[in-house]
């Protein structure tokens, strides 16, 4: 039989640490749900420790996944344990996971530790940790850069005190597969009691070879765990990606032979819902999720697939849940059909009065466009959610007048609590004179690190996707809006980054300025 890779999903915690793609709690719990769907086994949901916002998600989270392991990270210390655990405590199966540097450089410059201290440091944390949950894993930071020696005698140390897991992470992306392959091999066959635990693979894609690598570990190593995220999402170049991994491993079984629990069909919603919620738009030829990853444009190629789609196609866009932009409900559709549609495409709506909220999301849409497509129909959810998750600001109309050789005008009316507010501003181009518009009023005092609009299906009867991210306080928030006018949908994007930066409930400061 073939053995089994746990799927360990850390784009809640690796991921979010990438410049600007910090969620708030409401979002890190939609995402675990989709995570949860996809059947990832173990979800990192962040860093107790590293905020009071964090520590709130995370028990968020716990409380809201019932089948996968949901993990937080923590520094090997007790206080940041104690948290991790306190933030775990709804969770059916939890995991804590303790990290700390083991090569030289991290260990003086960083840490300034001798390497016997480090040793005694990473042994006592994991006794400490094992007394509070049973499911602990061990992260030497940096490690594929320790010696081996060292790292032998740490790992050696850490599953004495009962670290179930050992996860031997390319911190800064330096390996090359082959010699990531031997260094988890070496390392399982000198530690005496290497077999006691699982060994994992993390690695960071600097020189573009994290799945490579990881795929390395897994091969060659021995290792049982990958870490990755959604997108491949992560600080830097990013991480492992999950749905390379996965297909990957599917794809050339024949070469792998092992396998994993994911449901590979809620890849691309996972894939899409990540984006949207980060602002960090999937490059087209990305491999899997890029929305020409199925795309056969030339001659050759497209009369090849009408032939045999197995001429140029190694997997089946349906089977990682692409819905193959088909055109699926119109203006005519009634409730029963938009219904069917949401579970033919596996979201669930728990209440009747969500349900209604999303149909005349649907109708206005209807109206205003006459083609739906499955793409349509998930922006939809998004904003039924994000309006779910309560809106202080909330959008009404807008009105814009450009022309050659004139700045262009702009009026926004929305709602801010209970009182309804129209603005009026010039700007550069149409979106920055509304954007004005609304700032003039709401005077919040934002930086604006990004705006980007992406078309969420073909063609020019799109509808627009906005993302506008804001800085303030040291927070920074993502506000997605969706709008076939594109200057309606970056009102509505504004907007939603306001009603981040509003409440307080969401507030969490950035896992890149943990102290
Ligand atoms: O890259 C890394 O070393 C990490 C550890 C904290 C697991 O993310
Ligand atoms: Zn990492």
């Amino acid at each position: 039989m073939s053995d089994k890779v746990i799927i360990f999903d850390t784009t809640l915690r690796d991921g979010e640490q990438s410049p600007g793609a910090s969620m708030t709690k409401d979002e890190k719990v939609r995402i675990a749900r989709q995570l949860e769907r996809l059947k990832v086994d173990v979800i990192e949901a962040g860093f107790a420790a590293s905020s009071e916002g964090d520590f709130q998600a995370i028990s968020a989270v716990a409380a809201a996944v019932k089948d996968s392991i949901v993990c937080s990270l923590a520094r090997a210390n007790d206080k940041d344990i104690t948290r991790a655990a306190d933030a775990l405590k709804a969770a059916n199966a939890k995991r804590i996971h303790a990290f700390l540097a083991t090569s030289p450089l991290h260990m003086a410059v960083k840490l300034r530790m001798s390497p016997e201290e480090v040793l005694e440091q990473a042994k006592r944390a994991i006794r400490f940790a094992r007394n509070l949950a049973e499911d602990v894993e061990f992260s030497a930071e940096d490690g594929y850069r320790s010696e081996m020696d060292f790292l032998c005698r740490v790992v050696e140390g850490v599953i004495n005190e009962g670290a179930t897991t050992i996860n031997i992470p390319d911190t800064v992306g330096y390996a090359t597969p082959e010699l990531y392959g031997e260094f988890i091999k070496t390392l399982r066959t000198r530690v005496p009691n290497s077999d006691k635990a699982v060994w994992s693979v993390h690695c960071h894609n600097d020189l573009g070879m994290a799945v490579a690598n990881s795929l390395a570990g897994v091969k060659i190593g021995g290792a049982r765990q990958i870490e990755c995220t959604i997108n491949g999402l992560g600080e830097r170049a990013g991480n492992t990606a999950l749905e390379e991994i996965v297909m990957a491993l599917r794809t050339r079984k024949d070469y792998f032979d092992m396998v994993c629990g994911i449901d590979a069909t809620q890849i691309v919603p996972a894939s899409k819902l990540v984006s949207q919620i980060t602002g960090f738009v999937v490059q087209p030829n990305k491999a899997v999720v890029g929305a020409n990853a199925f795309a056969h444009t030339s001659g050759i190629h497209q009369d090849g697939i009408l032939k045999n789609r197995d001429t140029y196609e190694i997997m089946r866009a349906e089977d990682v849940g692409w819905a193959t932009n088909k055109i699926v409900l119109g203006k005519l559709s009634g409730r029963n059909a938009f219904k069917q549609r949401l579970q033919e495409l596996g979201i669930a709506i728990e209440a009747e009065a969500d349900l209604n909220d999303a149909f005349v999301r649907f109708k206005t849409l209807a109206d205003q466009k006459s083609e739906i497509f499955d793409e349509d129909i998930i922006a939809i959810m998004s904003d039924s959610a994000a309006a779910e998750e309560g809106e202080f600001y909330k959008f009404i109309s807008i009105s814009q007048h450009s022309e050659t050789g004139e700045r262009p005008k702009s009026k926004v009316t929305f709602r801010a609590g209970e009182k309804e507010l129209s603005s009026e501003a010039e700007g550069n181009g149409p979106v920055d004179a509304s954007l004005n518009a609304i700032e003039g009023i709401v005077k919040s005092g934002a930086e604006q690190l990004l705006y980007s609009v992406n078309a969420i299906t073909s063609g020019t009867q799109s509808q627009g996707e906005v993302t506008v991210r804001l800085a303030k306080g040291g927070r920074i928030v993502n506000g997605v809006g969706t709008d076939p006018d594109i200057i309606a949908a970056s009102a509505k994007a504004y907007l939603s980054a306001l009603n981040k930066l509003h409440d307080p409930s969401q507030a969490k400061l950035n896992a890149q300025m943990t102290p």
